[in-house]
Parts: C-alpha cells; structure tokens; sequence
C-alpha cells in the first residue's frame, strides 16, 4: 500500500498547482482526478451528447480513460488518445462537472484512481478522495478559498493565457460549479470529518505547500 494524500475542495483553490509542487518535493506521485472527468465530458461533448444522464450512463463504457506519466507529468489516455492537451477550458470543465453527478461515471473511475493509490506514494487531487475514494488516506486536506479570491486567481490566469474573459462570469461559473459539485447526490464535495481546513486565501502558494509538508511530517 502506498502512502496516501488526499487533497479536496472547490474548482479554482489551486488543488493541482499545489499538489504538483507537494508531489515534486515528497517524490510522490500525483494524481490529478478532475482530469478524468475531464477526460469523459470531452467524449461526450465530441459525441454529440449533450447533458443527459441517461444518455451519459449508457454511453461512459465507450470511454476508456488511462492516466500515463511522460517526465513525471500526468497525461490523460482517451481511448489510447493523448488528451491532456485539450482539457482545461471551461467548456470541458463545466461538462465534467455534470457528467460527475452520474453513478456509472464515478464508478468507472473509482477503481482507476484506488487503483493507483495501491500501488504508489500518491497525492491525489478532487472533490471525494478523503470522503470516498482513500477514506484511509494516511492525511487530508480540504483546500478552499473564498469565492471572490479563486475567480481573480482563474480570471488572472486565463488573461495570462492571453484568454478574453468577464470577472463577474467567472465568479457565476465557479458558484454554479460549486452548487453541483457540492450538492450533487453521489460523493458530493465536502470536508471528510478527519480533514485538516487549509483556507488559501490569504496564503501565498508557498505558503500552502510548507503547511501540507508541514502536515506530512506531523505524526
Ligand atoms: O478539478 P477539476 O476542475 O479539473 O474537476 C472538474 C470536475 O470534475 C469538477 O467540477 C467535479 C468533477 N470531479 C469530481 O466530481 N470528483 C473528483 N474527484 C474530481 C473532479
């Protein structure tokens, strides 16, 4: 069994940027599981098939995902296709968000993300990992930040990315995510009991990483 951290919380907290650097300095493994949501919103969205849960549960077994690892970075395998490239815009991200409210969709992804943990010295990054997918994981963390902060951090970024974008959108897209991720019936987001509250928003990246290694060495 490998030794396990969860990391949970809302969309825009910098769960991945912060497990990215946790992982590089602990040498463990990260685990990215939004990407894998990610990945199968993107098969329904090229398949035509819009935000039906029928239709999603019938048609998940036709999306094979696999995670691979190229220089220690997660890549995400859509039917043997590389799809890491075109899966973080909010289209995609706004369909996993629906497909993840699907009890066939979060099945399928549940062995592959305990899979993994099994095996390997991991820190895994989503929304139900304390509470449902390693609810034995040697430490969790619940990781948010205030509303108003995480719609700056992603409106920052994506101007960055040289992306035209509305602040006050952004703000309603990541409430609408919050209100599905949170109030979906299967694995909703939430704080498992045993996890430790890491309010980001006053924190500067460094900051949050000290405190998880910090967290890591605590008995
Ligand atoms: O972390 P992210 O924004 O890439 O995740 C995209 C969506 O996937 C998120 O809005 C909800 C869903 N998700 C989930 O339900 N459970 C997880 N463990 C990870 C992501």
């Amino acid at each position: 069994m490998g030794y396990n951290i969860a990391i949970d919380g809302p969309a825009g907290a910098g769960k991945s940027t912060i497990a990215k650097m946790v992982a590089k300095q602990l040498n463990f493994i990260y685990v990215d599981t939004g990407a894998m949501y990610r990945a199968i919103a993107l098969y329904m969205i090229k398949n035509g098939i819009g935000k039906d849960e029928e239709l999603i549960a019938k048609n998940v077994k036709n999306a094979n995902v696999k995670i691979a690892y190229v220089d220690g970075e997660q890549q995400v395998l859509l039917n043997e296709e590389n799809v890491s490239g075109c899966i973080r815009t909010e289209e995609v991200g706004n369909m996993a968000s629906f497909v993840a409210k699907v009890g066939e969709v979060r099945a399928q992804l549940l062995d592959l993300q305990r899979a993994l943990a099994a095996s390997e010295n991991v820190i895994m990054d989503g929304r139900d990992i304390g509470t449902h997918v390693l609810p034995n994981a040697d430490k969790k963390i619940y990781l948010t930040a205030s509303v108003e902060e995480r719609a700056q951090r992603r409106y920052k970024e994506l101007c960055e990315k040289g992306e035209k974008c509305v602040l006050e959108e952004i703000e309603k897209d990541i409430m609408a995510r919050d209100e599905q991720d949170m109030n979906r019936e299967i694995a909703p987001l939430k704080k498992a009991e045993d996890a430790i509250l890491l309010d980001s928003s006053d924190m500067t990246i460094d900051q949050v990483v000290e405190r998880i290694i910090q967290i890591y060495k605590e008995n």
